[in-house]
């Protein structure tokens, strides 16, 4: 009979430790998902800090921020453009490409600026012909893409794609965002073209010139054009509430979450110290 009680409080404490060792788990699973959303904030923190603390001149590391085009949008340092870090980068739990590929930056920046992604493509080259509009992530509206060929008769629209076709020195192709136009010249922000860190608040300054009534980009290779987001204005940059509601829209463990609350866990914890207390008292 003693015997019997003992193996049943065994048991007993058995389960409540099994269940919340479960729960630990879970709950340590989802911290780790909240982490790995929040992991790209950590990721601009540090590379803020290596900015810092290396000269102007020096190549910039794999991660590191380069320089900020469009008020909030970052572009890291893909190292060189040989490297393939296979490491995906995410924003608000929503998917924006490879770090730190020229493409995921073109992403990253229609997600911040126009709360929209687009499609995923093999090579930034397949842009050109792919890609027929952007989606805005909230509520799934397209919006489709102008392509206008260098060489058009209207000059570069700011805020537009410009795509590079597949060269020597680019087996993928190049996608960089316009993020300013000037009268001869067009602003671009981009990554994984040049490694150094921007002075200013674009990566590079392209000259326009206009011959027989079209418009050219300069590049020191071919450029397919520019595509226009279509949107009539009406795609604003990511609010923080749009955000936080994307962000719970795409955070799959909230569930198992609420289940294996922090209340929970201390109830097992209870649990477990009611189970030892008994079983010292009664059998020793
Ligand atoms: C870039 O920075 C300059 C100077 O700080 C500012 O006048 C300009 O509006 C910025 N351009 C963009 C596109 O953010
Ligand atoms: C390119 O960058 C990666 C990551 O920083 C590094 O491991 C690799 O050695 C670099 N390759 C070349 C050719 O510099
Ligand atoms: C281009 O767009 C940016 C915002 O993305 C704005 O700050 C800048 O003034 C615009 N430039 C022109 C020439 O409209």
């Amino acid at each position: 009979m003693r015997f019997l009680m003992k193996l049943l409080v065994l048991s007993c404490l058995l389960i409540v430790v099994y269940q919340y060792s479960q729960c630990t788990e879970l709950s340590r699973a989802s911290l780790n998902s909240d982490t790995s959303e929040n992991s790209l904030k950590l990721q601009y923190l540090q590379a803020f800090k290596e900015k810092r603390s290396v000269s102007e001149q020096q190549l910039a590391p794999f991660n590191a921020k380069v320089g900020v085009a469009s008020s909030n949008v970052p572009a890291y340092s893909n190292g060189n453009d040989s490297y393939y870090s296979g490491e995906d980068s995410y924003l608000y739990g929503t998917y924006m490409g490879l770090k730190w590929q020229c493409v995921e930056y073109a992403r990253r920046w229609t997600f911040l600026r126009k709360s929209s992604v687009f499609e995923s493509v093999e090579g930034a080259n397949n842009m050109w012909t792919q890609l027929k509009y952007v989606e805005r992530v909230a509520d799934k509206k397209q919006f489709s893409l102008k392509h206008h060929p260098n060489g058009s008769p209207t000059p570069p629209t700011n805020e537009s794609y410009l795509i590079y076709p597949i060269n020597k020195g680019a087996p993928y192709g190049h996608v960089a965002v316009i993020v300013d136009v000037l009268p001869n010249a067009i602003r671009i922000a981009e990554q994984n073209y040049y490694f150094n860190y921007w002075t200013k608040n674009y990566s590079r300054e392209l000259p326009v010139t206009y011959r027989n009534g079209l418009y050219y980009v300069q590049d020191i290779s071919e450029i397919y054009g520019w595509m226009e987001i279509d949107d009539k204005k009406e795609l604003k940059p990511l609010d923080e509430i749009t955000a936080r509601r994307i962000q719970m829209k795409n955070a799959p463990t909230l569930d198992s979450n609420s289940i294996c609350s922090h209340m929970n866990v201390h109830i097992y914890l209870f649990i477990l110290f009611l189970c030892l207390c008994f079983g010292y008292f009664m059998f020793f």
